[in-house]
């Protein structure tokens, strides 16, 4: 951030901290730009409040991956009007992945006028001047330009003192053909390894138990460099750090899901037990118009190696149902294959048309009934496949790092297991923060229930 702005935003906002309300949608890395738009608003004086009546700056962080996180943003904005008007000195600011297309950006600086600057992924570090320009009475301001990833340099606040984020790359370069991610977050990039390792070595050295490394295809880490298994490479670095906490990572893309990358897994104790590998359809016909560059049968090749080196090892997926023209042939292809991985969780989605993608000029006949339809069934199925799977943990001892109080139990702490299953138990809030040992006694289809050893 440049000197001379930072001191004149001072000298205009005054001895008085203005109130700032952040609000981030979207996947990890979107929630880990909103830390770091939050560390440069402190560091210009800004404090923060979780209710935007009483904000003096909002800032919307947006996500464009389906058509319902766009519309949900767009009722937000629309309902701001109201409070501009009760407060015309409130500065309103869009960042995110939604502005990164152009005609959304448009878009927003016509139909909503009281939104003050749009300010693109690649231009956070931008804020500052478009805040300055708002300051003085200009009344639209936008940068969208590409300029920086803003990565290791940022300070954040960070959300969790004992979980964070680490981005460890940005973009992505798959372009699957359903996908916005690569137009609104450019090409991969990967971070110095030197700088990840003393950023997790800080973050350790501060408390923090869990570390989960981001990027949307975190398994082709360093392949931006030409370089050949960075990834495992990193984790083993990662590992050698000292103190008791533990480290994930997200999302791997199947075609990177190498054998060390398995075998780095299962011979470094501080990486968890889980790997979250997106499937996103059981039919290789489809994963082919999708552009994963993957069959069933070589997913299921890896799924089988790992099996091979822990039967119960956890896996979890991402799912798309309804991708344009998928046949009920297609569909139980997924079936069968979420019957025969046997998921410990899924994260599925109804597919949502992204202008720009080659996936919105594929012709799709496919009616919404149908779709819902689909959708219900692969539900109803994962469900039964959870809470099957679930029991295999009663009786075992887990170690869970407790992170919240329970939201459906009175007096039970929830928590994450190694193998990243919710755990909730009997205890109280000091445990927060902490890693508890636990005996399963109950298995539910979202969670198992433990005691306190
Ligand atoms: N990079 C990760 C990967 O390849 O798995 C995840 C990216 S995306 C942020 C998270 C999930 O959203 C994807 O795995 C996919 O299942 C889903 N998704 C992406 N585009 C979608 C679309 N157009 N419609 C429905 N779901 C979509
Ligand atoms: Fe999107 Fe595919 Fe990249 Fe994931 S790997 S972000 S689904 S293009
Ligand atoms: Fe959404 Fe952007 Fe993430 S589109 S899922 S916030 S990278």
């Amino acid at each position: 951030m440049e000197k001379d702005t930072l001191l004149e935003i001072k000298k205009l906002i005054g001895e008085k901290k203005p109130l700032a309300y952040v609000r981030s949608f979207g996947c990890q890395l979107n929630i880990s730009d909103g830390e770091k738009i939050k560390g440069l608003l402190k560091k210009i004086g800004y404090d923060f409040t979780e209710d935007e009546r009483s904000a003096d700056l909002i800032i919307l962080n947006t996500c464009a991956v389906r058509e319902n996180a766009e519309d949900r943003v767009f009722g937000i904005v629309g309902s701001m009007k109201k409070l501009k008007e009760l407060k015309p000195s409130l500065i309103i600011g869009i960042a995110g992945c939604m502005t990164a297309q152009e005609h959304i950006a448009e878009k927003i600086k016509k139909s909503y006028p009281q939104v003050n600057f749009v300010v693109g992924t690649s231009a956070i570090s931008c804020i500052p001047k478009l805040l300055l320009d708002c300051l003085k009475g200009q009344k639209f301001g936008m940068d969208i330009e590409e300029y920086d990833d803003f990565s290791a340099e940022a300070e954040q606040v960070r959300e969790c003192a004992f979980k964070a984020s680490v981005p460890i790359m940005f973009g992505c370069n798959n372009f699957c053909t359903y996908c916005i991610v690569p137009y609104v977050r450019g090409r991969e990039r990967s971070r110095n390894s030197e700088d990840i390792i003393s950023e997790v070595r800080g973050l350790v050295a501060n408390g923090c138990k869990e570390i989960m490394l981001l990027g949307q295809n975190v398994n082709s880490y360093g392949s931006d460099r030409g370089e050949k298994d960075a990834f495992p490479r990193l984790l083993r670095q990662l590992n050698e750090i000292d103190g008791d906490f533990i480290i994930r990572f997200m999302s791997s893309h199947p075609k990177d899901a190498s054998r060390e990358l398995i075998d780095t897994i299962f011979e470094c104790e501080k990486v968890a037990n889980h790997l979250h590998l997106p499937l996103q359809s059981g039919s290789s016909d489809v994963l082919e118009r999708m552009n994963r560059r993957y069959t069933a049968e070589k997913y299921l090749e890896t799924v089988n190696y790992i099996r091979s080196r822990d039967p119960e090892f956890s896996l979890t997926t991402d799912l798309i149902v309804g991708f344009p023209n998928e046949t009920d042939e297609d569909f139980q292809a997924t079936l069968d294959i979420i019957k025969r991985v046997r998921y410990d969780n899924i994260y599925s989605f109804i597919y949502s048309k992204r202008s720009g993608t080659k996936a919105a000029e594929m012709e799709d006949l496919i009616p919404d009934e149908v779709k819902s339809k689909r959708m219900r069934q692969l539900l109803e199925t994962q469900r039964e496949i959870s809470i099957d799977n679930y029991k295999r943990f009663i009786g075992k001892k887990m170690r869970v790092l407790a992170d919240d109080v329970s939201k459906k139990k009175k007096g039970f702490i929830s928590g994450k297991s190694n193998e990243f299953i919710i755990v909730e138990f009997e205890g109280d809030t000091s445990l927060i923060g902490q890693f508890v040992d636990v005996e399963i006694i109950d298995a539910m289809n979202w969670a198992v229930i433990g005691k306190i050893i």
